[in-house]
């Protein structure tokens, strides 16, 4: 059973702050959700959202802000917060922004790191995604687990595992999504908007379930076919393409100790 009534601010209105709102909205811990975004526009979140451009418009009750604003801004704000709600809990959500760079005291100070990639282009199935938690005394953080974040993969970490973490979901992510829309510009221009490569990933993906990642690799860095790669470093006009497929095929052959 829930005890405590969460009036909260998600600070941002970008991708993760909009994902959180939908988290939230519904949520019978939460009394009262307000967005702070300085931009004062919708931005995709709904009509009746409760949108404020500024710390003085906030509910004076508030006693839980998420921050999801860009790293750089996230220290500054933070100690905004502090100045005007002091008593509030304050929680960030990035992969690399230290807890000690938020002011608050530790009892009042959090870090839920989601590893996960919200593009804004559709909805978030919370009960996929890991949350990496961080602060807070033993005590009020079984609390704040048990009210907020009930039945979702939680996890603990430190700053030093949180940024490592992160580093590894960008190379995950944000690297193979490079990756894929690379793959694409190469592509004969009438196969493009065809997502062959579909049935590559898919297979992968359902592949990875049930085995580690090195032992999935195949190809011609594996097999060593230098004629091969040679061939498709010919494909590339410009130097950077080239360098990075050198690169990519020596990455593997390292893996493999080749
Ligand atoms: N997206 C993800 O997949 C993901 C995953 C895990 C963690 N995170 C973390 O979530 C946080 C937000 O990321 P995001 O992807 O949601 O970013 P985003 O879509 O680019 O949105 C950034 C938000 O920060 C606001 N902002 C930027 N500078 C600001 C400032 N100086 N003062 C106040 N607000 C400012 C922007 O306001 P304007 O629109 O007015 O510029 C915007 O609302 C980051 O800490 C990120 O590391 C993101």
């Amino acid at each position: 059973m829930v005890q405590t009534q969460y009036n909260i601010v998600i600070a941002g209105s970008g991708k993760l702050a909009k994902a959180w709102f939908a988290f939230f909205r519904h949520h019978n811990a939460v009394a009262h959700i307000e967005v702070l975004s300085r931009s004062f526009k919708l931005n995709g979140f709904p009509k009746d959202a409760h949108l404020k451009y500024s710390l003085q418009h906030i509910n004076s009750k508030s006693n839980l802000f998420i921050i999801a604003v860009s790293d750089r801004a996230v220290s500054k704000l933070a100690k905004t917060i502090y100045a005007r709600f002091p008593k509030a809990l304050v929680c960030h959500c990035s992969g690399t922004v230290l807890l000690s760079d938020l002011p608050q005291p530790l009892s009042h100070k959090m870090v839920v790191y989601p590893m996960y990639s919200f593009n804004g282009q559709s909805q978030t199935d919370w009960s996929q995604v890991p949350l990496f938690i961080e602060g807070l005394t033993t005590k009020n953080k079984k609390t704040i687990v048990q009210d907020l974040f009930a039945n979702l993969h939680i996890y603990t970490c430190n700053s030093n595992e949180r940024i490592r973490l992160h580093c590894a979901a960008v190379i995950t992510h944000n690297f193979s999504n490079a990756l894929l829309v690379w793959a694409n510009s190469i592509l004969p221009p009438k196969y493009q908007k065809h997502k062959v490569w579909y049935p590559l990933l898919h297979q992968w993906f359902t592949d990875l379930n049930s085995h580690l990642p090195k032992t999935l690799q195949t190809g011609p860095a594996l097999r060593n076919d230098k004629t091969t790669i040679q061939k498709h470093i010919q494909l590339f006009s410009t130097q950077n393409s080239k360098v990075l497929y050198r690169k990519l095929t020596q990455l593997i052959q390292t893996q493999h100790e080749l």
